[in-house]
């Protein structure tokens, strides 16, 4: 990595507290020439003064850094395969072993459409199926402002158009053209702040011990190199619980060191067994 950048990934840290230095150069490099031409600066080397005298900057920076595209049932093939042949599974497993709770994580959860989703499947398989299991769903990001987004719950259509016809009259309440979950939709997720990169703890604080029968990371390890990728994977891996399932975006693949830990359950979408 060049030393403009960096400086600029260290001032970014100590500022903000945000370690990019696992992402790829080549797309941070991208990201930041964005903000070239929206400050007038022609360089890394100006844009770094630019930083270093405007602290505002440093907000905006962090936006196009983290990439907060998302929406409900997103790659729905593999939900659709979480809905018809996981959760199933998953619920008669905890009947039999008496195991009173189901864990998810939702691990770079941007505006929180993935965890909602998921929440919409398991209280759709609870009334048809009606078990009764402690639900338990923590999503999390390293950016505060999509977590406040993300509790608010009120979506464009652009986020819901994947939503069916039926799932959005019941957990969908119109609000000035947008769409908000409802109140009991919404308290089934704890939303928290949690860096994938950090240190400390392979699991958000929030869910006490990990051990998670499902985890979504999805379109998270895109961004960063091999090497940062291994990082998460040792959290994924150990936060799951013997037997539970991974789901990865479409792109992302284990690393070489955890391949032989997980199976892939299907073909044709990216989630995977912790064997
Ligand atoms: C493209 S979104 C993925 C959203 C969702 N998982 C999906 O696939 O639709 C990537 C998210 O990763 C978050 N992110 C980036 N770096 C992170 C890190 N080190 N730890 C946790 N979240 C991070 C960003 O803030 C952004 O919200």
């Amino acid at each position: 990595m060049d030393k403009d950048l960096e400086i600029l990934l260290n001032h970014l840290r100590e500022k903000r507290g945000f370690d990019f230095s696992g992402y790829r150069p080549a797309m941070i490099d991208r990201r930041i020439m964005r903000r070239f031409s929206a400050t007038g600066c022609k360089d890394r080397t100006s844009y770094l003064q630019y930083l270093q005298r405007h602290p505002d900057e440093l907000d905006l920076l962090v936006d196009v850094l983290t990439i907060n595209v998302t929406r409900f049932f997103r790659n729905t093939l593999a939900f659709d395969y979480m809905a018809d042949r996981i959760l199933p599974v998953i619920a008669l497993e905890k009947k039999t072993r008496s195991d009173p709770s189901l864990r998810v994580w939702s691990a770079a959860c941007a505006t929180g459409e993935e965890a909602y989703s998921i929440a919409i499947l398991i209280r759709e398989l609870q009334r048809k199926e009606k078990f009764h299991l402690a639900i338990n769903i923590f999503a999390t990001d390293i950016d505060e402002k999509v977590l406040k987004r993300a509790r608010r719950a009120l979506y464009p259509y652009e986020s819901i158009k994947n939503v069916k016809y039926r799932l959005l009259k019941r957990y969908f309440e119109p609000k000035r053209k947008r769409f908000q979950l409802i109140p009991k939709m919404r308290e089934m997720v704890d939303f928290s702040a949690f860096d994938m990169m950090s240190q400390k703890g392979y699991a958000p604080p929030e869910s006490v011990f990990g051990h998670f029968d499902i985890i979504f990371c999805k379109n998270l390890l895109i961004y960063f190199s091999f090497a940062h990728q291994g990082r998460i994977f040792d959290k994924l891996y150990r936060a799951l619980t013997k037997g539970g399932y991974l789901v990865l975006g479409r792109a992302e693949v284990p690393t070489s060191e955890y391949r032989n830990r997980f199976r892939k359950v299907n073909e044709c979408c990216p989630i995977y067994q912790k064997v």
